[in-house]
């Protein structure tokens, strides 16, 4: 049998090409290699610890599924499906609940960043949320995660947590181990210095945006003083970040890139990254409207996906609660 991988995003809104090139690329990468058994799914409940609105939820959630399909992961090669269909998640985060140190998780750096970037909100939800991200990675006896680097925090919790349970109470959890994409951050358009993040929407170039758009966004894209196209992150921040983003899009590697562009100015190279951008987005874009007409297809691809998580997540469970001491004959 081959290795199980799973991986989430977020339903919390539009996607940016840093999502893209950091994570969703990767996933269907990986799904075409045919190494894996790879369970894809919507991280609803994850979404919920930060501010939301109800009335935008379906939405958000629908448009993760519409970006899965639309980049190419393939519910006949992958299980794709939505976190909050399966209630085992919620079941397995309670039970792993009472085997994580509460130290633990006040330690986590995505819990200190959160609760202070909404210290109105500052929820258990929040806190507890890397439980059940352990939660959604044993429940599926998954090997591999593709994560960005800001989550091998929480994947550290989850080897902590499968060791813990396996020593506690018999061996049930395999430890999984993080899959990283080599050094894909992709940083603000107007801020080099930030991650391209959805909380700051300005420094986005998002996956839906038009041609005009992706132009104008690129052509006011904050560079470096000098006029030079070299890679070198600390003196050359915002031009480095353009050459990270043209080289993953056309496919040629950061040498060849600053080849290319030896003797051209700024103007030029970012006329080139705009086609390169605006070449590789259109097939997903053109691939997305066509879903969204047909949003019933896609809701059935999830139904379905469902299912076939559930049975896994539902036996595993079992297993779980007998180990626990749950299941009186
Ligand atoms: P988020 O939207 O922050 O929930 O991120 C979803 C996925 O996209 C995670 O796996 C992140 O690591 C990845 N990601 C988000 N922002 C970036 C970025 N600026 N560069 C590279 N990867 C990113
Ligand atoms: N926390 C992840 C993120 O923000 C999303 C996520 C939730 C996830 N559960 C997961 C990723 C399980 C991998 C495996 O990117």
């Amino acid at each position: 049998m081959k290795p199980v991988l799973i991986s989430g995003i977020q339903p919390t809104g539009k996607l940016h090409i840093g999502n893209y090139l950091g994570s969703l690329q990767n996933f269907v990468e990986l799904q075409n290699s045919g190494k894996y058994e790879c369970y894809f799914f919507i991280a609803d409940l994850h979404s919920l610890t930060e501010n939301f609105d109800p009335k935008e939820k379906p939405d958000q959630i629908m448009d993760v599924a519409l970006d899965y399909l639309a980049a190419g992961l393939d519910p006949k090669k992958s299980v794709i499906f939505q976190q909050s269909e399966i209630p085992a998640h919620s079941e397995l985060q309670m039970l792993l609940s009472n085997i994580t140190p509460f130290g633990e998780l006040r330690r986590m750096t995505q819990f200190k960043d959160k609760s202070e970037s909404q210290p109105e909100n500052a929820n258990v939800g929040l806190f507890n949320y890397p439980v059940l991200m352990a939660a959604d990675i044993l429940l599926y006896d998954a090997k591999f995660v593709p994560v960005g680097e800001d989550q091998l925090q929480h994947l550290e919790l989850t080897r902590t947590l499968a060791r813990k349970f396996n020593l506690k109470f018999g061996k049930i959890f395999l430890e999984p181990q993080p899959i990283l994409t080599e050094a894909k951050r992709i940083m603000s358009l107007d801020d080099p210095t930030k991650k391209m993040s959805k909380s700051r929407p300005a420094g986005c170039l998002f996956l839906d945006d038009d041609e005009k758009t992706i132009k104008e966004k690129i052509k006011r894209a904050v560079t470096d003083s000098g006029h030079e196209i070299k890679y070198n992150p600390e003196d050359k921040p915002a031009i480095s970040n353009l050459i990270i983003i043209y080289s993953n899009f056309s496919g040629i590697t950061i040498k060849q890139t600053e080849k290319k562009f030896e003797n051209k100015g700024y103007g030029d190279f970012k006329k080139d990254i705009s086609e390169e951008i605006i070449k590789n987005l259109s097939s997903f874009q053109i691939r997305k409207k066509k879903l969204i007409k047909n949003k019933t297809a896609v809701k059935k691809i999830i139904i379905s996906g469902n299912k076939r998580a559930g049975l896994a997540a539902t036996k595993k469970i079992e297993d779980i609660k007998i180990k626990l001491g749950l299941t009186i004959d």
